[in-house]
């Protein structure tokens, strides 16, 4: 099949890949002429694991190409996907400026029926408002259909996230979009349910929100775990072996971060209250997730006793591993917490370097854990890196100034450490002081 795809980021990028893979023809758009250019000279923009040899296997066989010219694709295409960027405004509701300039595109050029996909995380009622506005600026009154198929992609694991779902979700309301779905999911061979379309958005919110909430419940319990004495670790196991609860986003921790949750939530929250209903669960859920970075910067600071002038070494500033994505994450906050108390801050992750320079300054880049660990009085846990689960601990101490570890993602275990002589702080679990 002939397929557009709108918006060459995250989500636009794996999707237009991943279905050139399956033997369709893609064009990804962008109106970022230089990210164009990039992707063309076979760069690409973001750190996803398999997306490069993706990219570059389909566009040498011809199925997968970028250009700017949105006009031309969308007469040369059956199906359009919008995967365009859904900012947040300052209230926190979701910019659909982009989407709607879409919209209006498609409707000035179509001349042959189109299926519209829209795949970026939007409001409900986002797709009925983009087959209004189709319909409104269509002169000619070409036949169409809007669909809403919400992705589910989690970033560093978003292109084996795409072949094997768990599930896919569509909201249609036509007979033939549904098959044309249909037959585009087919080599997927994952369950697909089918409903309409205003479900199919709440779908996606529900599901990140339902995520969100799990990730602070679990906190809540590590915060109450502390104050108690016994261990979440062993709690989250003993809950998640209960078939209807699952062990999986159950890792207590310093809270979610990412261009999704906090944004999704955030906006989630908003559309609830412009329907009528305040959600305050939701609201609480993203209370605990910040104050949660709060309770870690805390803890550092019990630890250290005082902060001014100690080196302080990080692990880790993606907001989770296989990324270099920063936003949002909580390292962030939580060096610039440290830097404001006078801290020097040295850290180390395996690719976001680069990127963390938009968000962080003031920092001395490490070429390595050794390398942060040396003449260091803390050092501090932030992204669970596997390499960081491996490292040599008895070198690690014999670097640092002060044998201190603080865990924000509970990669060790406090009997581990202890052995080797170092303090250890964790969340949720029993200090080794
Ligand atoms: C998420 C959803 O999983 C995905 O379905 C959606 O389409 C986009 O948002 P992503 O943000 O890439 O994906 O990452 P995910 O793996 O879900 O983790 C989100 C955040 O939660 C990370 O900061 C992670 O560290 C945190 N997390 C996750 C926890 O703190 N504890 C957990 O148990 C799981």
């Amino acid at each position: 099949m002939k397929i557009t795809v709108v918006g060459s980021g995250y989500v636009g990028l794996v999707t237009g890949a991943c279905f050139s893979e399956l033997g369709n023809d893609l064009i990804c758009i962008d109106i970022d002429e230089s990210k164009i250019r990039k992707l063309n000279d076979g760069i690409i923009p973001i750190y996803e694991p398999g997306l490069e040899e993706l990219v570059k296997k389909n566009r040498k066989e011809g199925r997968l190409t970028f250009t700017t010219d949105l006009k031309k694709s969308i007469k040369d295409s059956e199906i359009v996907f919008i995967c365009v960027g859904t900012p947040p405004k300052d209230n926190g509701e979701a910019d659909l400026s982009h989407v709607e300039s879409v919209a209006r595109t498609i409707a000035e050029v179509m001349d042959s029926y189109k299926l519209i996909v829209e795949k970026s995380t939007v409001p409900v009622e986002t797709g009925n408002k983009v087959a209004k506005s189709i319909r409104a600026y269509n002169t000619e009154k070409v036949d169409f259909d809007v669909v809403s198929n919400p992705e589910f992609l989690r970033e560093g694991s978003a292109v084996n996230d795409f072949m094997h779902p768990d599930r896919i979700v569509v909201g249609c309301e036509s007979e033939k979009a549904r098959k044309i779905m249909e037959n585009l999911y087919a080599p997927l061979n994952a369950p697909i349910i089918f409903t309409d379309i205003k479900s199919a958005e709440i779908i996606k919110h529900a599901s990140n929100s339902f995520l969100a909430t799990k990730i602070s419940f679990i906190n809540a319990i590590a915060n109450i775990c502390e104050l108690a004495g016994a261990d979440v670790e062993n709690v989250a196991e003993g809950m998640g072996f209960d078939k209807r609860i699952g062990r999986s986003f159950l890792n207590a921790g310093i809270g979610y971060g990412g261009f999704c949750f906090p944004k999704d939530a955030e906006a989630f929250i908003r559309i609830s209250e412009k329907l009528g209903y305040d959600f305050r669960l939701l609201k609480a859920a993203q209370e605990i997730n910040q104050s949660q970075r709060k309770h870690f910067v805390r803890k550092i600071e019990k630890a250290l006793w005082v902060v001014k002038g100690k080196t302080i070494g990080i692990l880790g500033l993606a907001f989770k591993p296989n990324t270099d994505d920063m936003r949002y994450a909580p390292s962030i906050d939580i060096i610039k917490e440290l830097q404001k108390e006078g801290a020097e801050i040295k850290v180390y992750d395996p690719v976001a370097h680069e990127r963390s320079k938009e968000f962080l300054k003031d920092i001395k880049y490490c070429a390595n854990p050794y390398e942060v660990a040396e003449n260091s009085d803390a050092l501090v846990i932030i992204t669970e890196w596997s390499e960081f689960k491996e490292l040599d601990l008895r070198k690690i101490k014999s670097l640092m100034r002060n044998p201190l570890i603080i865990d924000g993602r509970n990669i060790y275990s406090p009997k581990k450490l202890k052995k080797e002589g170092f303090m250890y702080i964790s969340i949720g679990r029993m200090d080794v002081i």
